[in-house]
């Protein structure tokens, strides 16, 4: 569609302490990097109709009791009703304690579920954070960085 030149991207995250903005904020640097086209919404600012203009949707929660937030479950169900074939994903998750990935898997088995349309592009990113309201553990903000240009360099090779 756009000759792997101009990927688009939209990051929609929930945050409640601001961490996992911030690991949105690190994706959107990685993938600025390699010239990926990016917006940034919080949850509760996306306006539904304009996600079907991008290429790709990365969304992100805090693990809230073992798996994404009750919003970020029903946004994923909202995405059902959309004509997203073609498209791709891919999800991340801050969490706490021992519940490395929880909250990424079920994200990603929800989509696959209740969006099969939605192809996704990488495993989940899942980033520690030191007590509940943070500060990040320290390391994790590069993993973000890389991932977001992991995520690009993909979708600009189709
Ligand atoms: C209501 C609530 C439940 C939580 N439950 C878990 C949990 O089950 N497992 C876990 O690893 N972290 C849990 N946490 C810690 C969050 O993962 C942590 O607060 C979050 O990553 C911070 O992200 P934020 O700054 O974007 O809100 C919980 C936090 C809240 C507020």
């Amino acid at each position: 569609m756009n000759g792997g030149l101009l990927v688009k991207v939209i990051v929609i995250y929930e945050s409640k302490y601001g961490n996992t903005k911030r690991v949105a904020e690190m994706i959107i640097e990685g993938i600025k990097e390699i010239g990926g086209e990016v917006s940034l919404s919080g949850l509760n600012e996306t306006d539904f109709d304009t996600i079907l203009k991008y290429d790709a949707i990365l969304i992100g929660s805090p693990n809230h009791m073992g798996g994404p937030t009750r919003g970020i479950r029903g946004f994923i169900d909202k995405l059902g009703k959309l004509q997203l074939e073609g498209k791709k994903f891919a999800v991340f998750d801050t969490y706490m304690g021992k519940d490395f990935e929880k909250a990424v898997k079920k994200m990603e088995k929800r989509i696959s579920e209740r969006v099969p349309g939605l192809k996704q592009i990488a495993s989940g990113l899942s980033i520690k954070v030191l007590g509940m309201k943070g500060p990040i553990a320290e390391g994790e903000l590069q993993k973000c960085k890389e991932f977001g240009k992991k995520i690009t360099t993909q979708l600009k090779s189709g």
